[in-house]
């Protein structure tokens, strides 16, 4: 039998209990003023794991930080002009900025799918920011349904879609929008609707005089994401690598004692599981990236699960 997530409404011990179960790494889904976010600690490489695991998605698609107050963004983005005024205006609400990542941000890579950027959005739901405060951290948040299915507006609907993979859903009744947010990248000089919401283009324009929409434009990526700049480590990536050499660093996974050489190795995950793999995926490539070495050789790692995942970031890094 599967096991059922437990749903709560939200009460000071259900927030307490959903607080506790952020820090110690699971997952809790919540409501917000748009659709039930699958809410995990935006800082911790497990809990984002198990994110994607949970919505089974193919790839790492870059997720939005959550966060309870305007004044904390800078912790995790470099904040600009344009960011602190539609911010003014529409947070708490259905507006996500994509901003480039503060240097020292403990947002971990895999929550923005390795990218330079992060999504970050304050929302108007009281359970919501209650649930931020109490945990203390930065939550990362994609709609809480099972990918390829619709985005959830009430807690049966997270309960259907995610069932046992989801460990406690607070239960706010319906969500009021029940479109996901707008999402506004302000990276460049022109602030690009990347995917329409909550907040519309002509809310935006008012503040903003010029915005474009990546949307209507034929060249734009389907998922906005994946065509942005992406972390890459220095060296270049050899995949599929059954031996390494003795001047590259060597990334392996499950039992590698008949794998030779690496002048230095790392192990996704010693017991196979691809879960924990692709926690240490980032932090991994991150600290094999060394200057004194020629490339970084990547073992075979399996297509099943999250494995799909991990082999297409993989390829990504490695053009
Ligand atoms: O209303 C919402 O936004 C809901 C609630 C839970 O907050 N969340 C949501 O998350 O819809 P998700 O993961 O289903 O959609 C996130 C969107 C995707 O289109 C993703 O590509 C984009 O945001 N996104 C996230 N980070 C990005 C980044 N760094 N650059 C560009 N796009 C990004
Ligand atoms: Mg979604």
């Amino acid at each position: 039998m599967p096991r059922k997530p437990e749903i709560l409404k939200p009460t000071s011990e259900s927030l307490t209990l959903a607080a506790d179960t952020l820090r110690e790494g699971n997952l809790v889904a919540f409501p917000t003023e748009t659709v039930y976010g699958l809410g995990g600690d935006a800082t911790n490489e497990h809990a984002i794991a198990q994110i994607y695991a949970a919505k089974g998605r193919p790839q790492f698609n870059p997720l939005i930080v959550h966060i309870a107050k305007k004044e904390d963004a800078a912790k995790y983005v470099v904040w600009n002009e344009a960011a602190e005024k539609v911010a003014n205006q529409f947070w708490p609400g259905p507006l996500t900025l994509v901003l480039p990542r503060a240097p020292q941000s403990p947002v971990v890579l895999l929550a923005s799918a390795g990218l330079t950027t992060i999504a970050i959005r304050c929302p108007d739901h009281q359970t919501a920011r209650a649930l931020i405060r109490e945990a203390g951290l930065p939550l990362a948040a994609p709609s809480a349904n099972a990918s390829g299915q619709l985005s959830p507006t009430h807690a049966q609907h997270v309960a259907e879609s995610l069932g046992g993979n989801v460990d406690l859903i607070l239960d706010g009744g319906s969500c009021e929008i029940g479109v996901e947010s707008t999402v506004l990248d302000l990276t460049s000089d022109t602030p690009t609707i990347l995917r329409h919401g909550g907040v519309t283009k002509e809310m935006l324009i008012n503040l903003l005089v010029d915005v474009r929409e990546a949307a209507h434009d034929e060249n734009a990526p389907k998922s906005p994401g994946m065509l942005l700049s992406h972390y890459a480590p220095n060296l270049p990536i050899r995949l599929n690598a059954t031996s390494a050499k003795d001047d590259e660093a060597y990334l392996v996974f499950a039992d590698d004692s008949g794998l030779k050489g690496g002048a230095t190795r790392s192990n996704l995950s010693i017991s196979g599981d691809l879960t924990e793999a692709a926690a240490n995926l980032f932090s991994m490539l991150h600290d094999l990236d060394h200057e004194h070495l020629t490339s970084i050789a990547v073992a075979p790692i399996p297509h099943e699960g999250l494995g799909a995942a991990i082999n297409d970031r993989l390829e990504r890094a490695a053009v």
